[in-house]
């Protein structure tokens, strides 16, 4: 959790997309140091430009001793080298200027991984793993791409260390869709069988610059899809699940061997459906065997994309053909496949248009806070026994 310490009621909504929804607004020192003493899973304080410098360093001085690990970054309207200075001698992490959005974001992910070092409870860092959430549907062309770079993307751009995983072997767009230009994929796993660890898992990744997202794409070869044996697959997901916090999972239209993989490790499953009889179908069949496998029913995330389209079948048709609520309604939008072929993920693209805005909802009220975060100290426990107990 983020506490932002500024004067101005609205200044939250001017920083939401650097912070993301797990931030509360605060307007006095009194109040932040309350809520510092109350709540121990707070991680960052940042302190709004019309702060004062004066307290603004005593607060960093004093959680400097207390609390060592906690994130404090001060913006400012303009930085001068006076004002560096004493920050930084105060213990503060990052100065920002205010209207740079991108750099908060940047400082925050670089200050969280920080903190996640500090308190030894990082992906990783102590036996905590982090969450695999494989992106699903049975149909083709519904979003799972969309969905899933969006979902990296945004989890990544505010502050949790995510991967994306193309396990649409032969025809997965995660790369282009990002505009990446892999030098090694997932089939470069396979040699590494058997003694994967983490500095080969690091090989096979391509950094999404603006966000820090990690991708392990899909082979640009399609015929290197069927080379790639399922034992690799989970290896991989394995190991990234101790380094990151989030390892999301893109998936090819059909419920192929590498894919029942990544679903029976993965902690949450995120379904799509869109407003057509066949996608309805395909999600109730996809329910239907997810259940035949013993797959629980509360770690599957329901998400109707292009649920504003106006074509005869209504979001409520949906919930009573599938028995299972909708979490998330995301509308159709020409921004969409604009910002695909701009190479840019719509999060950033247009990150207070309303896909954007829903797909935020789908990170911060369905992923992050049922696994909660990891510097909060998450239960994965029952997730860890895998998603078909006792049926494979
Ligand atoms: N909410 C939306 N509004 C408008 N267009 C969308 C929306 N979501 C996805 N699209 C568009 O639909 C097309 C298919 O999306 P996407 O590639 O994400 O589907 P997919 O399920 O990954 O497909 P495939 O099964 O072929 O891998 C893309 O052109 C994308 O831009
Ligand atoms: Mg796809």
């Amino acid at each position: 959790m983020n506490i932002l310490w500024d004067a101005d009621p609205t200044a939250i909504e001017k920083y939401r997309f650097a912070l993301g929804n797990d931030t509360q607004a605060l307007d006095s020192a009194a109040m932040v140091a309350r809520v510092l003493h109350d709540n121990l899973g707070v991680q960052q304080v940042i302190i709004g430009p019309e702060v004062a410098l004066d307290p603004a360093c005593e607060l960093a001085e004093s959680a400097r001793l207390d609390r060592p690990e906690l994130g404090v970054i001060l913006l400012r309207h303009r930085v001068d080298v006076t004002t560096l200075s004493q920050a930084l001698r105060s213990g503060m992490r990052e100065v920002v200027t205010a209207d740079d959005h991108t750099a908060l974001a940047d400082a925050l992910r670089r200050s969280r991984e920080l903190t996640s070092k500090l308190v030894g409870h990082t992906a990783g860092g102590s036996g905590q793993e982090g969450n695999i959430i494989t992106v699903f549907s049975a149909k083709g062309g519904v979003g799972k791409t969309t969905m899933s770079t969006n979902i990296g993307t945004y989890l990544a751009r505010t502050g949790s260390k995510t991967l994306l995983v193309d396990l649409d072997l032969s025809f997965g767009d995660v790369a282009i869709s990002l505009q990446l230009i892999p030098a090694r994929s997932v089939f470069d796993a396979v040699g590494m069988s058997g003694h994967l660890d983490e500095q080969g898992l690091g090989s096979l990744v391509t950094t999404h610059e603006d966000s820090g997202l990690d991708v392990v794409c899909a082979p640009n070869d399609p015929s290197d899809a069927d080379r790639i044996p399922v034992h690799v697959v989970t290896e991989l997901l394995k190991v990234a699940r101790k380094h990151y916090d989030y390892i999301i999972v893109d998936t090819p239209p059909s419920f192929t061997e590498q894919v029942l993989a990544a679903c029976d490790i993965s902690s949450a499953l995120v379904l799509i459906a869109t407003l057509d009889i066949p996608a309805v179908k395909n999600l109730r069949v996809a329910i239907d065997t997810l259940d035949m496998l013993g797959s629980p029913k509360d770690a599957r995330i329901i998400v109707l994309n292009r649920a504003d389209a106006k074509v005869g079948l209504r979001p409520e048709d949906v919930v009573t053909a599938i028995k299972t609520p909708i979490a998330v309604n995301i509308p159709s939008s020409m921004t969409v496949p604009a910002s695909v072929n701009r190479g840019v993920p719509i999060v950033l693209d247009d990150p207070k248009g309303p896909v954007s805005v829903a797909i935020r909802e789908l990170c911060d009220a369905h992923i992050r806070q049922r696994f909660g975060s990891p510097v909060n100290g998450f239960d994965t426990r029952q997730q860890r026994k895998g998603l078909f107990r006792g049926r494979r």
